[in-house]
């Protein structure tokens, strides 16, 4: 038997001490959540997605009465990114989320995301910054692949491909 220790290193900014050039991408998704359709939870989540070449496209939820149908804005916005322009790498995104018009004090991408944001990681070969944008505190994390500790990717289906 050995044991192995995992180790995840998130920073965690008090709001007013964000670098500055993170700011538009908190922004971008803390707007998108407007555009969130969440009638169900009502709980209207925003995320925005930096391109290398400095395009931010955002994605919300969209929710739907047959309930899985639905979708997290992380996969609207990463799925967007990858239509429309699929040869730049995502190199960031950013995810807030409100209900009853105020924006929650924090947010954690759900596990189905976290596989889609991974893959997107991967896809690009490029490290990609994720900042849960609270109310107090933006959480950040270096990589997506450090929010998902003993994943199944690619490298899995090796033997398949
Ligand atoms: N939701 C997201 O959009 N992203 C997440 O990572 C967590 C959950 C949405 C799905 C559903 O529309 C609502 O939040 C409540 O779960």
């Amino acid at each position: 038997m050995k044991e192995i220790k995992l180790e995840t290193r998130i920073r965690i900014y008090p709001l007013a001490e964000l670098p500055d050039g993170e700011l538009p991408l908190m922004e971008a998704a803390i707007k998108a959540t407007e555009q969130s359709y969440a009638p169900y939870s009502k709980f209207h989540v925003g995320a925005a997605a930096l391109l290398e070449d400095g395009t931010i496209v955002t994605g919300s939820n969209q929710e739907n009465a047959a309930y899985p149908s639905g979708l997290c804005a992380e996969r609207v916005a990463l799925f967007h990114a990858g239509h429309q322009y699929p040869d730049i790498p995502v190199i960031a995104l950013a995810i807030a989320a409100s209900t009853n018009s105020r924006q929650v004090e924090s947010i954690s991408p759900c596990g189905a995301c976290r596989q889609v944001l991974l893959e997107t990681e991967q896809r690009y070969g490029k490290p990609m910054k994720i900042l849960l944008c609270g109310t107090k505190e933006i959480v950040v994390a270096e990589s997506a692949g450090s929010l998902l500790p003993l994943c199944f990717g690619a490298k899995d289906l090796k033997f398949c491909l």
